[in-house]
This record gives structure tokens, C-alpha cells and sequence, in this order.
């Protein structure tokens, strides 16, 4: 066998998404492109914002000399110092260009933020259901997850978090709006995780890092504020792009933003930055980087967003489905009607309609549908989800 054991293992478990992406493209082939209605996936069908190709309009037409060079690892100055404004404007806080690291993605800053933060054998504590790629994530850096019961509107169970942390914590992950529930953390919820983990930190005279992975901060529905975390703790970190709020997910660009209030900065920013070089990142890609200056503010249209959740989320709920109302993100995670979550999609699957089982997002009992997709493939699945919802 070529491939690691290990690989070949992760490779079986992290693999529904994938799996439903193939499915959906065989029964393509066997229905026809308009009878099969694909809600597997969190690939946005949305364009960027006008915004981002006058961007690009602007820059193609006056190139800046030696724009397409290495820079420092951290990335662009005028990017970071953009982001860092904006931050400021948001949170009341005083960022610098120096609490930012620009990264290819929340994915790629996540995976900076653990290599420079595990030793191994360290826990991340993380809550379910929860982004299928943490757990590949932590074991990349010798760590592995903890994970956090939720409660029935997918909070967290404060007491399974208390029990949760140990000597071994390093970090707790919270996604805010959720990937896949869509739910998002109130100010309360994240002041009472920031308690126990001080709490735990005086228990156990250690350092725990507070993380945020927010790539949907700026997708929030109803006009809810979305309360940042760098108010509830000195220790805490975010790890973010603009894959959904500018609709670029192929351009892998997102940050890292440390808290300006946190003691020891210098030595984890110096960490943070050595370890986006030596993961072979070097710096996140240069053009787009120019491109996001001025963008800062800017994000797709999210009442879009808000109109297919509230079509999704009427159409589910007539049909009979539980389901916790989205307050941002893209995803619904409805209960299955029966207890077998994998058991279900098939019967989906029968009916033309795809999804994930919960399970993959370790929460059996529930399926995740993305509602990212054109009008036509969510209007369409409604019938194939009503006809399994009655035939089971
Ligand atoms: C919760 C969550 N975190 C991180 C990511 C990674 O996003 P990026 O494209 O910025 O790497 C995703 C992507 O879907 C996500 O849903």
C-alpha cells in the first residue's frame, strides 16, 4: 500500500461530502443535470461582489511594480493594516498591521495557528457537530480533538466543555455561524466559554487559547449583531477569509488576528508568521492580497442568503422536518425523521435530493443541506424531500 494506514483511515472517515459529490454526479449522468438536486455541497453559486472586479479592472490596468515578488511571510503591509482598520472599526480594539498574518484561507490559518501553538499530544477542544477537517487538522500537528456535546439548539453543554478541558487543552475551537447548523454564539454563550477556560486555565496554571473560526462572521440573517471574542479573553485568535464573504473560496485568502491585548504577542506572532512559511504556504497569494484592500467592507449580497434560508427553512418545516433556524452561515442541519442518518440520505438519494449525514459532522440523528445554490436546485429538491420525508 502506498498511502499511510493513518490515510488510508482518515481518508474512509472524512469522506461523505466527497462521496456525495460523486453520487451526485453519476445520477447526473443516469437523470439528467435538472433532475438530480445536489444540496451536498458549500460551494457557493453566488459571483463576487462588483466591487471585486473593479478591483481587478483597476489593478490589471495600472500594475504595481514588483507586485508578483516573495514579500515578508506575513503577507502585504497595506492588506494587513486594511484588515486591521476594519477590525478596529468593528471591535473598538487597537489591531496593527502586526496582529495580522494573511494565510491561504481559514483552513491554512487554522493549520498555522496549531503548528504553532501544539505539542504533541495537546487537546483541541471543539463542539459538535462540527467542521468535518478539525480533527485532520489537529493530528497535522501532533494534537488531537476533544469534542463538546451540544445541547438541543446545537449550544454548547457548559458542563461537557468543564469536563472536556484538561492539563492536555492548548486551544478551544468554537465556528460561529456554524458550519453545518448555521447557529450562531451569542455574547452570553461566548462569555461563559471564556469563563470556564480561565477557570481551567487557574486550575491547571496553564495557557489556553480561545480560537474562533469565522468565515461566515459577515454571513449573519435578521440584523443580529455579530459579538467578536476578543472582549471575553486576552488569549484569543481568529482565523477567517473571504471564501463566503466575498464569495472567493478558489482564491484561498483569509487571516489570522491576534488579540492586540494579549501579553505575549510578540513571541506567538513570530511563531505564527514561521510557521506559514514553513508549511510551505511562504505568504498567502500576492494578487488577491492587493485585491481585498479595498474590500474590507464590502460582502455579497446576504439578503440572498436570508431568502433561500427562510424558503429552505418554511419549506422543511411544512413538510414536517425539525429543524433550528439558521441565524447565518449557509447550512441547515435538520433531524432526520429516522434515527439512522446514513439510512436516510439514501432514501434522499432515491428521491433525486443529496445531502450529508450528520455523522459526518460528528452528530448523527441529522442531515446537513446547504441552501449556497441556484433557486432552481433548492425549489426543485422540495418535492424529492417531501416524498422521503412521507415514505419512511
Ligand atoms: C467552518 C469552516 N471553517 C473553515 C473552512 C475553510 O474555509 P477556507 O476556504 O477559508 O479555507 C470552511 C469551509 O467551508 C468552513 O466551513
Amino acid at each position: 500500500m502506498p498511502i499511510s494506514n493513518k490515510i488510508l483511515d482518515f481518508m474512509d472517515r472524512g469522506s461523505w461530502i466527497r462521496k456525495m459529490f460523486e453520487e451526485g454526479i453519476a445520477l447526473k449522468k443516469q437523470f439528467g443535470e435538472e433532475n438530480v438536486f445536489d444540496l451536498s455541497l458549500g460551494n457557493p453559486v453566488m459571483e463576487p461582489p462588483q466591487e471585486f472586479f473593479d478591483e481587478l479592472k483597476s489593478i490589471a490596468s495600472k500594475p504595481i511594480k514588483g507586485m508578483h515578488r516573495y514579500m515578508p511571510n506575513a503577507g502585504l503591509e497595506i492588506t494587513r493594516q486594511a484588515i486591521a482598520s476594519e477590525l478596529n472599526k468593528e471591535t473598538g480594539f487597537s489591531f496593527s498591521s502586526n496582529h495580522i498574518v494573511m494565510t491561504c484561507g481559514a483552513g491554512g490559518a487554522l493549520n498555522v495557528v496549531m503548528k504553532t501553538l501544539l505539542n504533541q499530544g495537546d487537546e483541541v477542544v471543539i463542539f459538535s457537530p462540527f467542521f468535518v477537517e478539525y480533527q485532520f487538522y489537529a493530528d497535522n500537528h501532533g494534537g488531537t480533538c476533544k469534542i463538546v456535546n451540544p445541547d438541543e439548539n446545537f449550544l454548547p453543554d457548559f458542563e461537557s466543555l468543564f469536563e472536556s478541558i484538561n492539563e492536555k487543552t492548548k486551544a478551544v475551537l468554537i465556528n460561529s455561524p456554524n458550519n453545518p447548523t448555521g447557529v450562531m454564539y451569542s455574547k452570553e454563550i461566548l462569555e461563559k466559554i471564556a469563563q470556564i477556560i480561565s477557570e481551567k486555565e487557574k486550575q491547571f496554571d496553564s495557557e489556553i487559547f480561545f480560537i474562533s473560526d469565522e468565515p461566515y462572521r459577515k454571513i449573519v440573517f435578521d440584523g443580529l449583531e455579530y459579538p467578536h471574542i476578543f472582549q471575553f479573553h486576552p488569549r484569543t485568535i481568529v482565523a477567517t477569509s473571504h471564501s463566503k464573504d466575498l464569495a472567493l473560496p478558489g482564491e484561498r485568502i483569509g487571516y489570522i488576528a491576534v488579540n492586540p491585548n494579549y501579553t505575549n504577542q510578540d513571541i506567538l506572532i513570530d511563531g505564527l508568521v514561521f510557521c506559514n512559511r514553513t508549511l510551505g504556504f511562504v505568504n498567502a497569494p500576492a494578487l488577491i492580497q492587493y485585491l481585498v484592500v479595498n474590500l474590507q467592507s464590502v460582502t455579497i449580497d446576504i439578503s440572498e442568503y436570508q431568502n433561500k434560508r427562510d424558503f429552505m427553512y418554511q419549506e422543511l418545516s411544512s413538510i414536517g422536518y425539525e429543524t433550528v433556524l439558521p441565524q447565518g452561515a449557509f447550512y441547515m442541519f435538520p433531524k432526520s425523521p429516522i434515527p439512522n442518518d446514513v439510512e436516510f440520505i439514501e432514501i434522499l438519494k432515491e428521491q433525486n435530493v443529496l445531502a450529508v449525514p450528520g455523522r459526518g459532522f460528528g452528530c448523527s440523528g441529522h442531515f446537513r443541506i446547504s441552501y449556497c445554490l441556484e433557486d432552481s436546485t433548492l425549489e426543485g429538491s422540495i418535492s424529492g424531500l417531501k416524498a422521503a420525508f412521507q415514505n419512511i
